[in-house]
């Protein structure tokens, strides 16, 4: 029977039904924990087409608003977005033990109390999960604890404080002092009001200690962790690097030295092949070296309320479908064959006049415009190279085959395509 056909049953309250609600109850709603009611709103359509579920806010805690005992008793899952120790921790323990999953982006709690949680999830058989408590939305952990957890890390090296990063990229671009480089970062946002725990690499060290543990299976606590910031550094220290063609950073590493295990935080100098040296402005990035793999690198951005929510949220969707997920089909998208692209365009023509303005009509007529171009005569030829801005590759392919009919050609064009995307 539909409801159409029972008129005592509403259509609303025959959807309530049969909709199966997984509820999630908010700690903080400051900038991450805004951004991250926003996006499960935003995304319950799709997450509950992807797992059955359909994630609902249960209750919402700040200083001013919500009761924790009421919030805990009306979820599934608790996201932590307070920060700090207490009181955190307290809620995160009574969280676990009365069998709800947990998810959350502090470090600083999981750098010191990191031991005492993980065991009461595993003692309750609770998901603890904390993807955003590290280089924000670079899926680190997750690549740490599933896709590597077959392999033997030997070194685990990140950039993983999108401040300090910031400033020495601002330093060295500009010749700033740090000072000034801080003021900058803070008026563009990528700086809080109190930026001393990012400086002097207390919150690197924080990140770096969850990591160390992950990647080593063993326990280690952010007072075991030794740490020196960027407050020292001079604009003549990124002047002599800018010579001698260094990079310098604030540089996390743990790594295995015989049976031990070394974890440290301090500004170092990268050559300018190393995976982590064009790594710049707020960005984060973790590389991960070991001999089953060589080594991988992922980077992307670090922080930012609306990037931090969004590893957050993933945190709760994989909470809520069983472990052993088969890829879901939740839209279906066309495919789209004609894309957009800059191509570099090499060619070989007859030196004589007007061949350039030939080219550039061939082009023009298919939509194409020029950035740049080098001309360089070779005695009865000459070379034209041209960078071309972005079109529809089906346009550009117009035109090098309107230009490949061109009588003054000596040679087929030759053409690579240029990716233009600055990612700092
Ligand atoms: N911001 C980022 O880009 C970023 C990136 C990665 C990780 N994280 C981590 O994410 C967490 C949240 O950071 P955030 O930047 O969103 O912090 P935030 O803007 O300072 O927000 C903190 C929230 O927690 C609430 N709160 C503070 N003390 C409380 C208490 N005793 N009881 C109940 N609620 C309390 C605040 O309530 P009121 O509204 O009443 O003040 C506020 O809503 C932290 O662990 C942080 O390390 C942040």
């Amino acid at each position: 029977m539909t409801p159409a056909d029972d008129a005592s049953v509403t259509p609303a309250e025959h959807e309530s039904s049969v909709r199966r609600d997984f509820r999630v109850g908010l700690l903080g709603h400051g900038t991450v924990g805004a951004a991250f009611e926003a996006q499960l709103a935003e995304h319950a359509d799709r997450i509950e087409r992807i797992t059955g579920l359909r994630p609902v806010l249960s209750g919402v805690l700040t200083r001013s608003r919500g009761s924790f005992e009421e919030i805990l008793e009306s979820s599934d899952l608790i996201v932590e977005l307070i920060g700090g120790i207490e009181p955190a921790r307290g809620y995160l323990l009574r969280a676990l033990r009365a069998g709800r999953h947990v998810v959350t982006a502090n470090k600083q709690l999981l750098s010191q109390f990191g031991e005492e949680l993980w065991e009461t999830a595993r003692e309750h058989d609770m998901q603890l999960r904390f993807e955003g408590a590290v280089a924000g939305v670079v899926p680190v952990i997750r690549v740490l604890q599933e896709s590597l957890a077959g392999a033997t890390i030997d070194r685990v090296h990140g950039i993983v404080n999108g401040t300090t990063n910031f400033v020495l990229t601002e330093m060295a671009r500009t010749g700033m002092t740090f000072e000034q480089a801080l003021a900058e970062a803070q008026r563009l946002g990528y700086a809080e009001a109190d930026p001393s725990e990012d400086v002097d690499g207390r919150d690197a060290a924080a990140k770096m200690a969850i990591l160390a543990r992950l990647a080593f299976d063993t326990p280690v606590r952010l007072d075991q962790v030794t740490y020196e910031g960027i407050e020292q550094i001079q604009p003549d220290d990124l002047e002599y690097a800018h010579e001698l063609g260094l990079e310098l950073k604030l540089l996390g590493t743990a790594e295995r030295i015989g049976e031990g295990l070394s974890v440290r935080v301090h500004p170092a100098f990268l050559y300018p092949g190393h995976p982590l040296a064009s790594v710049s402005g707020p960005f984060n990035a973790v590389t991960v070296e070991s001999e089953a793999i060589t080594e991988i690198t992922m980077s992307g951005p670090g922080a930012g309320g609306p990037q931090t929510a969004s590893a957050v949220l993933g945190d709760v969707i994989s909470a809520m479908i069983p472990p052993a997920s088969t890829p879901a089909t939740s839209a279906v998208l066309e495919i789209v064959q004609d894309v957009v692209s800059s191509f570099y365009l090499h060619l070989e023509v007859a030196d004589e006049p007007g061949v350039l303005a030939a080219v550039a009509a061939a082009l023009a007529a298919h939509g194409v415009s020029v950035k740049s171009v080098v001309q360089k005569g070779l005695g009865e030829q000459a070379r034209l190279v041209m960078v071309l801005h972005p079109v529809l590759e089906s346009q550009f392919f117009a035109a090098a085959d309107t230009i490949s009919q061109l009588e003054v050609l000596r040679a087929p064009p030759r053409a690579i395509r240029v990716i233009e995307e600055e990612f700092s």
